[in-house]
């Protein structure tokens, strides 16, 4: 008997990667690989990469060192780097390191089966053109649905907003938009396997089809997708304040299974900063929709992204973006020292502040989320909120699930509960994550 080829995957970034390393498996799956857990054991090896950040990147050639060592006693290993730093890098890649066997970019999913085929008789290749036309979407399957809990559906991908800091644009090419009906067959083949929840996905997901006119526009789809039966509950990310519209904020008090909880990155608090950023608004436009939100969707959750030590920043402007925090009272933040991409606007500025200054006001700021998190999760105890299961948690020893409002909450319960939304009184409040006990009536 033959035994499977096997597939070593890793992925970094972010759910833009997750969604394409499933598709990568179905992929893979056709050509008899196997996916395994243990990098020795792999035939195949490949990396889906991120260039967010140039931690993200260096970690990338970190983990290549890795396979080069493996390939030194496995002459046959054929390794493959896709994502957004191959998109940056390109042939350059195949160059540096002369032990990368395929080099595919994040418009090339559709090549991968060809290049491996390659590779297998030898061949080196990399290929990351832009395919600028709606037909991507279906170049690949869907991947598989396991059935039960919540999974991931792509409606758009790329952006067109060129925040002077950001890489995405340039990795992931220009925004381009999903057909409604594409989704919503999707989401409905989703209920129908058992999926109770799905996240709408894209870089810039409320600006849907804004290049289209005459089509359904993001609350549109919103409103399409919530007819689907079996579905429970929607999420979507990530948002653009900008595109935040009196529309989009309507469907948060009109459609009962949008969950209540959204990712609104702000990145600074600073006018002058959000200006040199490209942003698109102020500090005050922003705080207005989140006022917007609170009144359309009471106590609605909400989740940011926040840059400090963009060029131009100092102490004021980081004032500035603590006083925002406290306005919005995020349940959690993800905070980054910038960093200066190959490409972008911002890398031409001058970096000013000091790598000590950048350090400390990033500690600052997550000392004092780390307060509001707790404050936030403790506010909750008592309260009864509807959790979607999703398995077992990392210790094995409970249910884990989330609330509407996105927080992680861990219960007791038989795991053949996992896919179902159930009511769950919250007893304690921890930093991290929520307990519950699930309501019996
Ligand atoms: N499309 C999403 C997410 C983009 S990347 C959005 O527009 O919100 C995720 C986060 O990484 C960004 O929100 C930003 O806070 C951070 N980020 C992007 N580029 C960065 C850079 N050059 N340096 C530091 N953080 C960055
Ligand atoms: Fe990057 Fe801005 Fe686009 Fe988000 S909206 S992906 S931060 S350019
Ligand atoms: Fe990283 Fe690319 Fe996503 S740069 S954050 S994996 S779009």
């Amino acid at each position: 008997m033959n035994q499977a080829k096997k597939l070593y995957l890793e992925t970094f970034g972010c759910q833009m990667n997750v969604s394409d390393s499933e598709k990568i498996v179905t992929l893979m799956k056709g050509m008899g690989y196997q996916q395994t857990q243990d990098p020795v054991d792999a035939d195949l090896v490949l990396l889906n990469t991120c260039s967010i950040r140039a931690t993200a990147e260096q970690r990338v050639y970190g983990h290549l060192g890795k396979f080069k060592s493996i390939k030194k006693t496995k002459p046959g290993l054929i390794i493959g780097v896709g994502g957004c730093v191959a998109q940056q890098e390109g042939e350059k890649l195949l160059k540096k390191a002369p032990f990368v066997n395929l080099v595919f970019g994040t418009h090339n999913l559709h090549l991968l089966q060809g290049m491996v085929a390659a590779a297998e008789e030898g061949k080196r290749s990399s290929q990351t053109d832009f395919l600028d036309d709606e037909k991507r979407f279906d170049l690949f399957p869907h991947s598989e649905a396991e059935g039960g809990g919540t999974r991931f559906v792509t409606v758009m991908q790329g952006c067109d907003n060129f925040c002077a800091y950001c890489i995405v644009p340039h990795v992931r090419g220009r925004e381009i938009s999903r057909s409604a009906a594409k989704v919503v067959e999707e989401v409905r083949a989703l209920a129908d396997s058992g999926v109770t929840e799905v996240t709408l996905l894209g870089q810039n997901v409320n600006s849907y089809c804004s290049k289209q006119p005459g089509e359904p526009d993001f609350p549109d789809l919103l409103r399409l997708v919530a007819q689907v039966d079996g579905i429970e509950r929607i999420r979507f990310t990530t948002s653009h304040p900008k595109d935040m519209s009196p529309r989009l904020i309507e469907c948060f008090a009109d459609l009962s299974k949008l969950a209540p909880h959204i990712h609104l990155p702000a990145q600074s608090g600073s006018d002058r900063v959000l200006q040199k950023m490209n942003r698109g608004y102020t500090a005050q436009q922003y705080l207005a929709k989140v006022a917007a939100l609170k009144e359309a969707c009471p106590g609605i959750q909400f989740t940011g992204d926040m840059i400090v030590g963009f060029p131009g920043e100092d102490e004021a402007a980081f004032q500035d973006t603590m006083a925002l925090m406290e306005q919005v009272q995020y349940a959690d933040l993800f905070s980054f020292i910038y960093s200066a991409r190959p490409g972008t606007k911002a890398a031409e500025y001058a970096d000013d502040a000091t790598r000590a200054e950048k350090q400390g006001r990033l500690e600052r700021l997550q000392a004092a989320q780390k307060q509001t998190t707790l404050a936030r999760n403790r506010s909750l105890e008592g309260t009864v909120q509807k959790v979607l299961v999703e398995g077992l948690s990392s210790t094995g020893d409970s249910l884990f699930g989330r609330t509407g409002g996105n927080r992680g909450t861990v219960m007791a319960g038989d795991p053949s509960l996992a896919g179902r939304v159930l009511d769950v009184r919250i007893v304690e409040g921890l930093q991290t994550l929520l307990k519950g006990e699930i309501v019996h009536d």
